[in-house]
């Protein structure tokens, strides 16, 4: 499998974080290792790390984490972005189809970066803060934004779309997917692959071998041709992920909860000031995000 390393100006790997979209504009498509990996300039850093463990921890813990837009990180954390640019693709597919569906589609920040939507464009959302600002942001635009539960099935008839799409879905549900896609329709997506951002999570619950392996794109896979699709593309890269200060990773961790399941500030408290320490001593802590591009298609 082949693994890329990107490099990127930091405002446009912040704004890019799992943080936040991959906006058409970016750099998207281009492939290769580049040349370096630029740190934010020193007034960017000193914004937390002149600051107290406890100020920078009480801040983070008490700002609002609803949304899927990661720019309160910008100048405090950087991702670097997968070569091969979500966004751009996805905007390219929809302009060609005349029904689609995006899923778990957040607070529609990535969403609502398409240019042109088809005529007939549902997406669906879960978790009622989401659901409020995707809708939003994406009724003006032309998008319905269907409620529906954390667990299948999708809200829809047999066959209902030409396109699924999906970014960063907590759950795969390649049945579902299969069942509402019309024979030759694609579902396209970036997933997270296995072991994202491990460093954060077995610094603070100690080394997890066992989970090293969820979400692995050979088993992902052969879900996918279980459901009946036919995968015709899979790239797997891991992406540099960097924070400046710990209250970054407070908010990361509050908004992302998958990465440390049950975090709080009040649990883990040493292990933070153990990080923060570290970062205070090396400038940064680093990890490394993982990302996968999968387009299947259902059989003609
Ligand atoms: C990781 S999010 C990705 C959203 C969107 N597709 C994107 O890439 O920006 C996937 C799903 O997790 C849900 N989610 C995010 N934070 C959550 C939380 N704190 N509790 C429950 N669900 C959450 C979202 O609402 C969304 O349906």
């Amino acid at each position: 499998m082949v693994v890329l390393i990107l490099a990127r100006t930091v405002r446009e790997a912040v704004s890019t974080m799992d943080f936040a979209g991959d906006e058409p504009h970016a750099e998207a498509g281009s492939r290769g290792p580049k040349t370096t990996w630029r740190n934010p300039d020193a007034t960017l850093m000193m914004r937390g790390m002149a600051r107290t463990f406890e100020d920078l921890v009480a801040e983070a813990d008490s700002v609002s984490v609803e949304g899927w837009d990661f720019s309160w990180l910008d100048g405090r954390a950087t991702e670097e972005r997968p070569s091969w640019g979500y966004q751009r693709l996805i905007s390219e597919r929809l302009a060609s189809v005349s029904a689609a569906l995006d899923v778990q589609t957040g607070g529609g920040e990535v969403l609502a970066g398409v240019t042109r939507f088809p005529p007939t464009m549902a997406a669906t959302e879960s978790w009622p803060p989401n659901l409020t600002k995707a809708t939003k942001l994406l009724h003006p635009r032309g998008v319905v934004v269907v409620a529906n539960q954390g667990a299948p099935p999708l809200p829809f008839g047999d066959e209902a779309f030409d396109l699924v799409t999906s970014r960063h879905p907590a759950e795969v549900w390649w049945d579902e997917i299969a069942r509402v896609l019309r024979p030759g329709g694609t579902y396209l997506a970036q997933h997270v692959g296995p072991a994202s951002v491990f460093e954060l999570t077995e610094h603070f619950l100690g080394p997890r071998p066992e989970a090293r392996r969820k979400r692995h794109p050979d088993d992902e896979r052969a879900e996918a041709e279980a459901a009946g699709l036919e995968v015709v593309d899979q790239r797997w890269e891991r992406l540099r992920t960097e924070f400046f200060d710990i209250g970054a990773v407070v908010y990361f961790l509050r908004k992302v909860i998958w990465i440390v399941p049950g975090f709080s500030v009040d649990r883990h408290r040493d292990r933070l000031r153990e990080l923060h320490e570290r970062i205070e001593r090396d400038g940064s802590f680093v990890a490394h995000s993982s990302r996968v591009l999968v387009e299947a298609r259902k059989p003609a």
